[in-house]
């Protein structure tokens, strides 16, 4: 009998130490949620558009408990176990400590749709990389909601409606903008597959990845910087251009409509829209492809997805676009290779047969220098199912 430790096992073991140090006692229930990699369909989300990302089994647990009265009171155990605690009947303040802001969030989320929050204890645990474009705040906001609902008894919250709570609580408390991505697939994803999001109607569909394919992910040792402002620079531009356009969103024109209507649209904001009408159709022809298990044609559309990163809607940094290339030269028609996430640094995503994984990673590691000259991590992620109780 194997005595391997799990990743979640000692997830577990962290939230339950923090929460028994912080509240004395065990808690009442466990949640989990994923954090996500995206394998095509960047920043089409808030332009109404299509995703293919996948959860992963890389995730934050949420140990929650009854407390006394009407405050939450919580405690972070990545951060020292640093704690917090607030009254939701007397409002809401926005606080420095940048995860206490989650917290405020999601109950004041929930609190507007009508669900009350209160005398709940509640421990925080991850292992989701941060900074890397892996969604880890979405997972954050997914597992604390449906800790909350759980506890709460809030049967009828589902699944889409912990991504809507916790997409709201980042949009309306913690100041991004993001779209509905990360959150829906951390709430929905399925184990073994990708996610294929209508980002419009929230209709799904899930495509198996081939058991020979390792979904490769390589940070690059960039966090990423200026994400907010950049972000909702581009998200501006796409508002702009689908103004121009004369339609709700760019998901709304395609690729005909984009160089006939063009008229006087300026250079830049016709790039950001070409990359959104652009990318829309590859994920489309993305999913397709993986489904087939057509493997040449998706390696294409991941190389174009990545060129249209770089070159029209400018996210991508250049040594990001070196890597990608790096790797794309060795796959070939074999596998796919692009950066993953909002941009500006964070991972880079490879479909990768099992078969050359090893060859691949030490390619990575002999060839990839980070910037501050530390060894480049390499995850490789189990495509996993979304939100759960444990
Ligand atoms: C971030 C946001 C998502 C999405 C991606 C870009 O991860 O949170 O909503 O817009 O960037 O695809």
């Amino acid at each position: 009998m194997s005595t391997t430790v799990t990743r979640r096992e000692i997830l577990i073991e962290r939230a339950k130490t923090s929460f028994r140090n912080a509240f004395g006692g065990e808690p009442d229930l466990l949640v989990a949620a994923p954090g996500r990699v995206n394998l095509i369909g960047e920043h089409t989300d808030y332009n109404d558009g299509f995703v293919l990302p996948c959860a992963i089994d890389y995730e934050t647990i949420v140990a929650v408990g009854t407390g006394e009265g009407t405050g939450v009171r919580v405690v972070a155990g990545d951060y020292d176990d640093a704690s917090d605690s607030f009254d939701p009947s007397a409002g809401f303040v926005h606080q420095k400590a940048e995860w206490t802001n989650h917290v405020r969030g999601v109950v004041a989320s929930m609190m507007s749709r009508g669900w009350h929050v209160g005398g709940v204890h509640l421990a925080i645990v991850g292992d989701v990389p941060r900074g890397a474009g892996l969604s880890s705040s979405a997972s954050m906001d997914v597992a604390l909601t449906k800790a909350l609902a759980e506890h709460h008894a809030c049967h009828q919250i589902d699944a889409t409606d912990y991504a809507l709570i916790a997409r709201q609580s980042e949009n309306d408390f913690v100041g991004c903008a993001c779209g509905i991505m990360d959150q829906l697939v951390s709430a929905r994803g399925q184990s073994g597959t990708a996610m294929l999001l209508d980002c419009r109607s929230l209709e799904t569909r899930f495509v198996a990845i081939p058991d020979d394919l390792a979904v490769m992910v390589i940070h690059s040792g960039i966090e990423r910087g200026l994400v907010d402002s950049a972000y909702n620079e581009r998200r501006n531009q796409c508002k702009l251009a689908a103004t121009h356009y004369g339609v709700p969103a760019l998901r709304d024109i395609d690729s005909n409509q984009l160089v006939r209507d063009r008229g006087d649209l300026d250079d830049m904001t016709y790039r950001r829209a070409r990359h959104v009408v652009t990318e829309n159709a590859r994920t489309l022809a993305a999913a397709g492809a993986l489904a087939t298990n057509d493997m040449a044609t998706l390696s294409v559309l991941m190389k174009q997805s990545h060129r249209s990163m770089r070159d029209d809607f400018e996210i991508t940094l250049p040594p990001i676009d070196g890597l990608v290339e790096m790797i794309g030269n060795y796959l070939g028609l074999e596998g796919g290779v692009r950066m993953t996430g909002g941009g500006f640094g964070g991972c880079v995503v490879a479909l990768v047969p099992a078969e050359i994984l090893e060859q691949v990673t030490a390619l990575v590691e002999s060839s990839y220098q980070t910037p501050d000259g530390g060894k480049v991590r390499i995850i490789i992620c189990n495509p996993s199912s979304g939100a759960s109780v444990l």
